[in-house]
Parts: C-alpha cells; sequence; structure tokens
C-alpha cells in the first residue's frame, strides 16, 4: 500500500476556530452544514467529496456538499453512509473496494469516513468524506472529525 503523509493546511485547533467562527450567531442547519463541508474540503487535502446524507422517508437524501454530483437517495442500510446511519457509529473505511454494498457515486473514491450526527439525541444525518487515496483516513484524522461533529451538534442543540 502507498504510504500517504496528510498534514492540513490548517492544525485541528485552527480547523475548530475556523468552524466556531462560521457557526457564530447562526443556527440554521442547512446553511451551516454548507459552510462546514466547505471548509473541510478547503482544508483537508486529499479530499474528492465532502457533505452530507439526511434522513428522509426510509433511508437518507443528498444534502449540501463539495465535490461531484453525487447519489441522491440511499436506501436503509445501504453503503458506508447507510450503516453509519444505522448503527450510529462512525464508519473509516481504508479501501471502499473491501466493503460490500459500498455505493460508487465516484469510481475515483477509494477511502471514506462517515460520521453519524445526533441532535439532543435525535439523528439528523451523516457527514461523508470520500477520497481517491487508500486508506486517506488516520485514527486521529477520525477523533479530530468526530470531535469538529460533537462541537457542530452541540451548537444546534438549542
Ligand atoms: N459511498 C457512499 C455513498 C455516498 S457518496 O460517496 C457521496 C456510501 O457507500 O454510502
Amino acid at each position: 500500500m502507498t504510504e500517504q503523509i496528510h498534514s492540513s493546511t490548517m492544525r485541528p485547533e485552527d480547523l475548530r476556530d475556523s468552524l466556531k467562527g462560521l457557526l457564530s450567531g447562526e443556527y440554521n442547519w442547512l446553511a451551516n452544514c454548507a459552510n462546514f463541508c466547505a471548509l473541510l474540503y478547503q482544508e483537508l487535502p486529499g479530499l474528492n467529496w465532502a457533505g452530507f446524507y439526511y434522513p428522509d422517508e426510509d433511508g437518507l437524501v443528498l444534502g449540501p456538499f463539495q465535490g461531484k454530483p453525487a447519489c441522491v437517495r440511499i436506501g436503509a442500510g445501504r453503503g458506508v453512509c447507510g450503516a453509519a446511519a444505522k448503527n450510529l457509529q462512525t464508519q473509516r473505511v481504508a479501501d471502499v473496494h473491501a466493503f460490500p454494498g459500498h455505493i460508487a457515486c465516484d469510481i475515483a473514491s477509494r477511502s471514506e469516513l462517515v460520521v453519524p450526527l445526533l441532535v439532543g439525541g435525535e439523528f439528523r444525518g451523516v457527514l461523508d468524506l470520500d477520497s481517491p487515496e487508500l486508506n486517506r483516513f488516520t485514527a486521529e484524522d477520525q477523533a479530530v472529525i468526530e470531535h469538529l461533529c460533537r462541537e457542530f451538534c452541540e451548537h444546534h442543540a438549542v
């Protein structure tokens, strides 16, 4: 496997500060999701997609995102996003080709990180990050992104 070394153009604490600044005084979920994924797409190297899926009917529906147009609907429990939504647990997939049921919105995607979003105990969607590189997301990346998601959700729990 090719070794991938990534240093975000921003340190985790700067990412946190930027997110805090973007959210400051604004509580519109859709607008804040749009800026959150734009920030991640700009600042995290090696991504080809960053965005949200929201719960809708039985499954998930596309929310704001950065990257190529993507699948609009994901059936309940389907793919990496469906697994995160069903188990309410982050899915960190080093090689999407090895993930049974992975949904290839973009054939260039090789690794993926999906974090479920819970606001005051209510499931509000997932944040999905995709990379064309194998094994793009480290355990440390996961911890940083989960922390940002937690703060993002806490901001909306008012
Ligand atoms: N790969 C995802 C589908 C969403 S796109 O990657 C944007 C999945 O398997 O759930």
